[in-house]
């Protein structure tokens, strides 16, 4: 089988640390060209990544138009994400975009319209599932052995937000992100939790700005920050489970803490990430504590993932861009929950009015 020719669309932070180091595994796919908006970094990957001046790219409707591109991978700020994928789906280009696919449900919801019409295969960067410990505890949710799920707490904060001369990047604009880590974070975190099978009913929502200022990337000046910095969210699920998330990035002294309490009917798990490491226990009636390490087969990659939905290989794993809409119909729901102070029901969302 030919190798699939991947163009990289925004060659920064995310596709440098994950995306590229996927592909550059895989045997199954090359990357022939880059493209970012910025010169310097666009010099510094071509370099890195040998890729030669033609197939370094500026505009990204001139790498989806390149005829040596044949899928592009879109890890741009989020407001680019829809625009970038119509354009690629214009060409019947496969596509990988990054998370949350959009700035609010109806774009996200077009784009997924769009795709289908036009037959273009696409995948959804919830890279949380490619995480053996997360496949594993997929696996031992779906065989029933710690029973269905009574209540959940999902945790997950970092100080990133607190980094000494952090600049107002997009991240922290909301015309170019449209939240903070509402859309970062809890878009894995709620990806996740369907992931485990389950769907959400209704949110309640409250969230905030802890760091209110920062300095503009290229001056001396100070700007707004307009993303939320920190959320808590309460969700009901269709299932009746209840769930509770606790979001922030300004976690004072800890670089990353994620963990997940399932309590079930027959025991609980409880997954742990501490600073880059990770544990899993059970602790089931019938068989007692034990701690768990996935074996290999539950190694997964998410640029493989993307290659293997191309060529019709998924593993039914994989984020598709009705995960995305999905998702992105419970960070709607949140912000519109935090907007009115009430519960919001993912129907208002989904249906456009209030129930
Ligand atoms: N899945 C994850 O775990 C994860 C982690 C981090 C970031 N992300 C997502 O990845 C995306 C990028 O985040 P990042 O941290 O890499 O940001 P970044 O700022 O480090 O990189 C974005 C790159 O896009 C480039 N860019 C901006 N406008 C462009 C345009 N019009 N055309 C081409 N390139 C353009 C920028 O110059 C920059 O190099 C975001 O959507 C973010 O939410 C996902």
């Amino acid at each position: 089988m030919e190798k699939i020719r991947v163009g990289i669309i925004g060659v920064g932070g995310i596709a440098r640390m994950i995306h590229i180091p996927g592909y550059q595994k895989s045997q199954d796919s090359i990357i022939t060209a880059i493209c970012d908006t910025d010169d310097e970094t666009l010099a510094k990957a071509a370099k890195l990544y040998n890729i030669p001046e033609k197939r370094c790219f500026k505009d990204y409707r001139d790498i989806i138009a390149c005829d040596e591109v044949d899928a592009v991978d879109i890890c741009t700020p989020n407001y680019l994400h829809c625009r970038i994928a119509n354009e690629a789906i214009a060409h019947g280009k496969p596509f990988s975009v990054e998370k949350p696919v959009g700035m609010d449900y109806k774009e996200t919801l077009d784009l997924y319209e769009n795709a289908k019409r036009s037959n273009v295969p696409a995948v959804v960067c919830f890279s949380w599932r490619y995480r053996p410990y997360v496949r594993y505890m997929k696996n031992i949710v779906d065989s029933g052995e710690i029973g269905d799920l009574y209540h959940v707490y999902i945790r997950c904060i970092k100080n990133s937000g607190l980094i000494p001369g952090r600049k107002l990047e997009w991240r922290f604009d909301k015309d170019l992100a449209a939240t903070g880590v509402l859309g970062d974070l809890s878009s894995h975190m709620f990806d996740i939790t369907r992931f485990l099978g389950e769907e959400f009913k209704s949110v309640v929502a409250d969230m905030g700005i802890l760091v209110k200022e920062r300095q503009r990337i290229n001056s001396d000046e100070i700007g707004e920050v307009t993303t939320d910095d920190w959320c808590n969210i309460l969700a009901k699920m269709e299932s009746g489970t209840n769930i509770t998330y606790q979001i922030s990035r300004c976690a004072t002294t800890i670089d990353d803490w994620i963990q997940v309490e399932l309590y079930g009917k027959n025991g609980i798990l409880l997954y742990k990430y501490w600073n880059g490491d990770q544990t899993i226990e059970i602790d089931v009636k019938k068989s007692g504590r034990q701690t768990l390490v996935p074996p290999p087969e539950f190694q997964a990659e998410q640029s493989q993932a993307f290659i293997d939905h191309i060529n019709g290989k998924n593993d039914g794993l994989t984020a598709l861009l009705e995960d995305g809409v999905k998702c992105q119909s419970v960070l709607d729901a949140a912000l519109k929950s935090h907007e009115t102070g009430r519960w919001v029901d993912i129907f208002e969302i989904t249906q456009q009015g209030e129930k």
